[in-house]
């Protein structure tokens, strides 16, 4: 095989074709999305046997489920028999089976054929359980990881990562905002990686965001960033007030104003915003070469109470507010690599360093891309 080609500066955004090319695009979804670990949920949102939550990425359809062992299958949502997609919501309980509603072939919640009706007394349902794929739970985050080999476990890739919150996998989500915007995933995901478009872009985020600020904490090699999230002045949340805006707090193992936390894993394309009030996690799915969903999902303590212990609008309103402020750029950015005249221009060495470690894992992860460019 040849070797891994790259652009020939790394210290610069990627070539235009990396952002229009449908041919691109599906290298990245296999090499990329269907080969790393990536987020899918949070433990909270498959409370009782039964609870299921969709996962789809591509061409790829997952159901996660919760089976009585308290276990979370990641099953393909293609029935065996025909092929019919098995679940077509986003998210439910399905009691006791997973039935298909073309012939009636039933799953048990680990993805074993349960029955199949009138298949006669020959039939082997032992050969006939929907196919899986891995997951793994990190301090309540479910991932799932779609590739045919064992992966590394994320505990292991992660293990550096000293997690502040000791109960992160007993929050609730509180709410999910989804946004579909006209942009490629990674522009979304360059986005996030640096600041040096927060003064003009963010006015109400840099009143409590430090974007010149030390970021301390821990730095956890090529494939992902954790750190403490600095933040102006007595500011300990990513409130517009600073102040933490929720009487109930997640329990951290660090003082308060060193449990703000930043992380983003590159290879799974989703970073977390976290407060001792709040936790917001992002994820930017890709759905087209110019066209991204972008969730964000805000995890509270379980105890916190909407109305009682905050008020949504509040807690959660800097977020939001950025995301839209950020999702403008993004689209403003798909036109200009669309625009045959774009050529790929330096980065900033000082405030866009973490844009450089995503290419290279990007570059990694993509490995020889010759037939492309
Ligand atoms: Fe599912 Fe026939 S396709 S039972
Ligand atoms: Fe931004």
């Amino acid at each position: 095989m040849a070797p891994a080609i790259r652009p020939p500066e790394t210290a610069q955004a990627l070539p235009r074709e990396a952002y229009l090319s449908q041919e691109h695009f599906q290298k990245e979804l296999e090499r990329i999305f269907y080969s790393t670990w990536q987020y899918a949920g949070h433990v909270s949102e498959f409370p009782t046997t039964g609870s299921y939550k969709r996962f789809a990425v591509g061409d790829v359809d997952l159901l996660l489920v919760r089976a009585g062992d308290g276990a979370i299958n990641a099953l393909h949502n293609v029935c065996r028999h025909r092929g019919a997609q098995l679940v077509s919501d986003g998210t439910g309980t399905c009691k006791r089976a997973l039935t298909c509603h073309y012939h009636g072939w039933a799953y048990n919640h680990d993805g074993s054929l349960r029955g199949a009706p009138k298949m006669g007394g020959d039939f082997d349902k032992t050969q006939f359980g929907l196919k899986r794929a891995h997951t793994e739970i990190w301090n309540g985050c479910v991932f799932v990881h779609l590739g045919d080999q064992p992966p590394t476990p994320v505990r292991e890739s992660l293990a550096e990562v000293v997690w502040p919150y000791a109960d992160l996998d007993r929050a609730k989500v509180a709410e999910v905002a989804t946004h579909e915007v006209e942009t490629n995933w990674k522009i979304c995901w360059e986005n996030a990686l640096e600041c040096y478009h927060c003064a003009i872009n963010h006015p109400e985020l840099v009143r409590v965001f430090d974007q010149d600020g030390d970021a301390g904490g821990a730095d956890g090699g090529d494939d992902y960033v954790y750190f403490v999230n600095p933040l102006l002045g007595d500011s300990l949340s990513v409130t517009l007030s600073g102040n933490l805006e929720s009487k109930v707090l997640f329990e951290c193992t660090t003082p308060l104003d060193e449990a703000r936390g930043f992380f983003q894993w590159h290879t799974s394309t989703f970073e977390m915003v976290a407060s001792p009030d709040c936790v917001a996690v992002m994820t930017y799915t890709p759905l087209a070469p110019n066209r991204t969903r972008i969730t964000q999902t805000f995890l509270v303590p379980e105890k916190a109470e909407a109305g009682t212990d905050y008020d949504p609008g509040t807690l959660f309103e800097l977020h939001k507010l950025a995301r839209e402020q950020d999702n403008q750029l993004c689209t403003s950015v798909q036109k200009g690599v669309t625009n045959p005249a774009y050529v790929p221009g330096p980065f900033n060495d000082i405030y866009e360093v973490e844009n450089l470690r995503f290419l290279d894992v990007y570059w990694k992860l993509m490995g020889d891309t010759s037939d492309l460019f």
